[in-house]
């Protein structure tokens, strides 16, 4: 007998399972109570202690280790794992985009302007003659200096709303649009076009509409009538600098969470009114730019304007540099699910709206309204419109009006107030007291 040795001692379970069955039931509970603690422990350590934003960053490496990577077949039949993140693919995505827009003649020139001398209009786009720092329109700078600037905000960013879209069912075409109290008539104009003109139309379409803040009685006629999934904006999940809903971060993190899921993405405001499509052209014309946003005839708003200073610096672009570019408007978008938008061109532009230096940095909450009786760069800021339209213009430069659309799939309806609802809900009344008094 070993009586003596350390095993022998230490270990007292062959001994208890020789004792009375009370002990022999005691044990085990006793262990298992002893587990227990341990893992609340654990949990409590995690939640109390540790800061969230570390496992945040340990949750970002875990998954970009195991689900960004692609597996590529080199050829030779070695596989080579492919970061989809990684600069070297997001700058390929650019080239193979760029060329297979060219091939297919679908880059377009854009207008020529005058130049500021002699252009009479205050706020309309001019080119700057005396600007000495011109756009660069070599390919190579263009995309480096887009990943190099954004490249922290990229590999540290993470999408609140990813959670909430994870297990969604892929839908053809998936419209997304959000609206708050103050809003709440203008977008009923908005779902009621989609009622009428569209969804009769087209089959295999999602709708997914953000409370950004509605009354109970409006939540209560959304669910009722919008014939949309109703969704819960997390305000509480966005980091605080960026947490603001004037800040229109919860835009292009909407539509980022979204494409995934979705052949066709379409961003729809309030102020959208959809017309009454003959064919499916809308749609066609996404799947060849990839992405369009409106470029209308109405406003010549300049983007070097309406975009802060801090943003220009941030992405290392003078404004007087684009001078002649109108603004791209984004209140109506159309995004395709393919590597170049999705990997590049959306995730840059949500990276942008969770880094509190890029899409609403400081001093930017009091610079909504544009004073369209003076010249002055950097006077205002368009958010998320100002961050797309300088990633467009930093990689295709005159070319950017290549990814534009004409209106004839919308109209725009500022302040444009329908009660949708009430009508539906008058019309349900009147249909419950007729049955009623049958
Ligand atoms: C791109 O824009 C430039 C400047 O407007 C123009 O000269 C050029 O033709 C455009 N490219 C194509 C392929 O249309
Ligand atoms: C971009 O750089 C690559 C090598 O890094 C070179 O082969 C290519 O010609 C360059 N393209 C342009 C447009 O300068
Ligand atoms: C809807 O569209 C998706 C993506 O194009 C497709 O995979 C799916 O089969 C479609 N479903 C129906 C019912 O047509
Ligand atoms: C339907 O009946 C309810 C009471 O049951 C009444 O309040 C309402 O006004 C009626 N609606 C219409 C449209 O007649």
């Amino acid at each position: 007998m070993n009586r003596g040795s350390i095993a022998g001692r230490g270990l007292c379970y062959p001994r208890i399972w020789q004792c009375s069955s009370r002990k022999r039931i005691i044990a085990p509970m006793l262990l298992a109570l002893c587990i227990l603690t341990f893992i609340f422990c654990i949990k409590a350590l995690r939640t109390f202690i540790i800061p969230t934003d570390y496992i945040a960053r340990s949750r970002m490496s875990f998954h970009s280790k195991m689900t960004l990577k692609k597996v590529l077949d080199s050829g030779a039949g070695n596989e080579v794992h492919e970061d989809i993140k990684s600069d070297d693919y997001l700058r390929r995505q650019y080239f193979i985009k760029y060329t297979e827009l060219k091939q297919r003649q679908l880059l377009t020139a854009y207008p020529e302007k005058s130049s500021c001398l002699e252009e009479k209009s205050p706020a309309v786009p001019c080119y700057d003659t005396t600007c000495t720092t011109p756009l660069s329109r070599d390919q190579n700078y263009s995309i480096n200096s887009l990943l190099s600037t954004t490249h922290h905000a990229r590999m540290t960013m993470l999408n609140p709303l990813q959670d909430l879209t994870a297990n969604l069912k892929y839908t053809h075409v998936t419209i997304v649009a959000a609206s708050s109290q103050n809003h709440f008539l203008e977008v009923q104009g908005m779902i009621k076009s989609l009622h009428e003109n569209i969804f009769p139309k087209f089959k295999n379409i999602s709708f997914y509409f953000y409370d950004m803040g509605l009354t109970r009685h409006q939540l209560f006629q959304l669910q009722e009538y919008c014939r949309c999934k109703v969704i819960n904006f997390p305000f509480h999940l966005m980091p605080g600098a960026v947490s603001n809903i004037r800040c229109f971060t919860w835009k292009p993190l909407i539509v980022h969470a979204h494409l995934p899921k979705t052949d066709i993405l379409i961003w729809a405001d309030a102020s959208v009114r959809f017309t009454s499509p003959e064919n499916d052209d809308l749609f066609n014309d996404v799947m060849n730019k990839g992405l369009l946003g409106g470029l209308p005839d109405r406003f010549f708003r300049p983007v070097a304007h309406n975009t802060a200073l801090q943003m220009f610096q941030y992405f290392q672009i003078e404004p007087c540099s684009v001078a002649q570019f109108q603004e791209v408007e984004a209140n109506f978008l159309a995004f395709q699910n393919q590597p170049f938008i999705r990997d590049l061109i959306v995730e840059t532009w949500a990276a942008c709206a969770l880094d509190p230096n890029c899409m609403c940095p400081e001093g930017t909450l009091n610079m909504h309204h544009c004073d369209y009786n003076v010249r002055k760069y950097a006077k205002c800021h368009r958010f998320d419109q100002s961050t797309m339209n300088l990633i467009m213009l930093k990689l295709f430069q005159e070319n950017y009006s290549s990814f534009s659309f004409s209106q004839k799939y919308y109209a725009i309806k500022r302040s444009n107030k329908v009660n949708y609802f009430d009508f539906l809900d008058e019309k349900e009344n009147l249909r419950a007291n007729k049955s009623k008094n049958v």
